[in-house]
């Protein structure tokens, strides 16, 4: 992982960066497209949640009593950014699977390219958990913006931010906007084209991942 600015992060593991290939290419289909989004969630979460505390149990093993580690606090919040933020929380549940999981539900508007609220929905107590945003691409950053608003008005405080791709001017208005959660991304792309969609990017996530258009 190398830490590109305050709380900012890209992953370099390199099956993150071989998986995110086989995700830019035209030509893979909807499954595959999916499997992998899949596959990059249990991977992305793993290196985002690598400094989740911990607490010491007791444990009687076959041979004796001892002191042993567990994940500390309340059980993990992951929060998808609907629609193609779905797509990684199978494979963060994976990894994690007493986390709880909350909703957002948020369009971009095609012409404005301005997020439009439609659903939030948070596990209960927020304030005390660990939060996982997820959405594979923060393009203009908008839409995470308003998430982690969302988030905060309901008392959330400890939020991570996972993206597959993110461009650079985006990932800088979500931290500006936002300077105290952690933004991991899987690339940090060249920046955004006229319909702010991310160049090289993936083209449209959510399509990509529910086959539609
Ligand atoms: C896409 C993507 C992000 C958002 C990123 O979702 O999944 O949520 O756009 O763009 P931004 O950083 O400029 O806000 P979209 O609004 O297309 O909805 P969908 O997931 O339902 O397809
Ligand atoms: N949303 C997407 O799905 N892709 C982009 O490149 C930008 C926004």
């Amino acid at each position: 992982m190398k830490k590109l600015y305050d709380n900012v992060y890209e992953f370099t593991h390199p099956l993150i960066q071989h998986k995110i290939t086989m995700l830019r290419d035209k030509n893979t289909g909807t499954n595959e497209f999916r499997a992998i989004v899949d596959e990059l969630g249990m991977l992305m979460g793993y290196e985002a949640l690598s400094d989740l505390e911990l607490e010491d149990i007791e444990v009687e093993t076959p041979i004796e009593k001892c002191k042993s580690p567990v994940i500390a606090g309340r059980k993990l919040a992951i929060v998808p950014i609907l629609r193609a933020g779905l797509g990684l929380v199978s494979g963060i549940l994976a990894l994690v699977p007493t986390a709880k999981v909350g909703h957002i539900g948020l369009y971009r508007d095609e012409v404005t390219h301005e997020p439009h609220e439609y659903y939030c929905k948070l596990p209960s107590p927020i304030e005390e958990r660990v939060i996982l945003v997820t959405d594979p691409m923060i393009a203009t950053g908008g839409s995470a913006i308003d998430a982690i608003n969302l988030i905060k008005q309901r008392g959330g405080k400890k939020i991570k931010m996972i993206g597959i791709i993110g461009a650079p001017e985006g990932v800088k208005r979500l931290h500006e906007a936002h300077p105290d959660i952690e933004i991991y991304v899987g690339h940090m792309d060249r920046g955004l084209n006229e319909n702010a969609y991310i160049c090289p990017g993936l083209g449209d996530a959510g399509d990509r991942i529910f086959g539609t258009k």
